[in-house]
């Protein structure tokens, strides 16, 4: 069996060779991510992706992990990171270490992700001490969507650097193993990266940070709208409908099923 990659492998990147990540939710998809990825997220933007929700608040602990195991199966190779939905972590330390140790447990991956800067330091400590690897996430954090009020790139002002800068501190003196600095202006994802001793894993944060993530579909052309800050490396959108047309076309012309796809008798 292949060792996979674990969060003391990532965490050793600093300053190394840039991490590669991307987002997966599906064994199939997992296991294409897993040939050319060091890890593999199985983020909470599956609320999106593949539920529909305008934001990732309705997501459940029960289908991070459902995906989270999904992953799993996929993948041998890289770490698999799983996000810690919004409700799950926020109440308590003692309720972040339950979750935790649900998705721990249930999916066997080997990290989990959780958003917020200062204010969950004492949660991420508490998990990394009892033996939980723990990905920050700042910048930019979907979760808090009802009360930032909408998605903006942030510390676009240099009077507003000084909480991010903290929150970056905070969460890597905490003992986190990586942090995702999400839509944060290029000079300060640069002084984030240069200040903190753990990577930084950008997502429309610049190629100053120690590594990117992107999500999966976003970066496959297969999402409906992306991010300014997402490159499409594929058109899957219109490859996938034009499949499917070819598909219907043929049904209703009868040229699909053809000869060499049908069950013909066995001899007797
Ligand atoms: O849920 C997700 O896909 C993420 C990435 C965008 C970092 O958190
Ligand atoms: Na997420």
């Amino acid at each position: 069996a292949i060792k996979r990659k674990t969060a003391p492998d990532l965490r050793a990147r600093k300053n190394g060779e840039p991490i590669v990540m991307l987002t997966s939710y599906h064994a199939h998809t997992a296991a294409l991510v897993d040939r050319h990825c060091d890890a593999i997220l199985v983020g909470d933007s599956l609320g999106n992706v593949m539920h529909g929700f305008e934001t990732t608040v309705p997501v459940t602990l029960d289908m991070m992990i459902l995906q989270g195991r999904a992953v799993m199966r996929g993948s041998q190779a890289a770490l698999v990171v799983v996000d810690m939905p919004f409700g799950s972590y926020e109440g308590s330390k003692e309720q972040a270490f339950q979750s935790a140790v649900r998705i721990m447990k249930e999916t066997l991956c080997g990290a989990v992700k959780l958003e917020g800067g200062a204010r969950m330091a004492e949660t991420v400590a508490f998990l990394s001490e009892r033996g939980i690897p723990v990905m920050g996430h700042i910048g930019l954090t979907p979760q808090s969507i009802n009360t930032l009020g909408s998605f903006r790139a942030q510390g676009r002002e240099e009077e507003n650097w000084a909480p991010i800068e903290n929150d970056a501190r905070a969460i890597a003196e905490a003992g986190a193993f990586s942090i995702v600095v999400e839509a944060v202006a290029e000079p300060l994802a640069r002084k984030i990266t240069q200040s903190i001793a753990v990577p930084t894993i950008g997502i429309g944060a610049s190629a100053a940070c120690d590594g990117q993530v992107l999500v999966l579909e976003d970066m496959l052309g297969l999402s409906p709208r992306a991010p300014k800050f997402v490159r499409r490396y594929g058109n899957l959108g219109p490859m996938i409908e034009e499949a499917i047309a070819g598909y219907a076309r043929d049904v209703k012309s009868r040229a699909f099923p053809g000869p060499e796809h049908v069950y013909g008798m066995k001899k007797s």
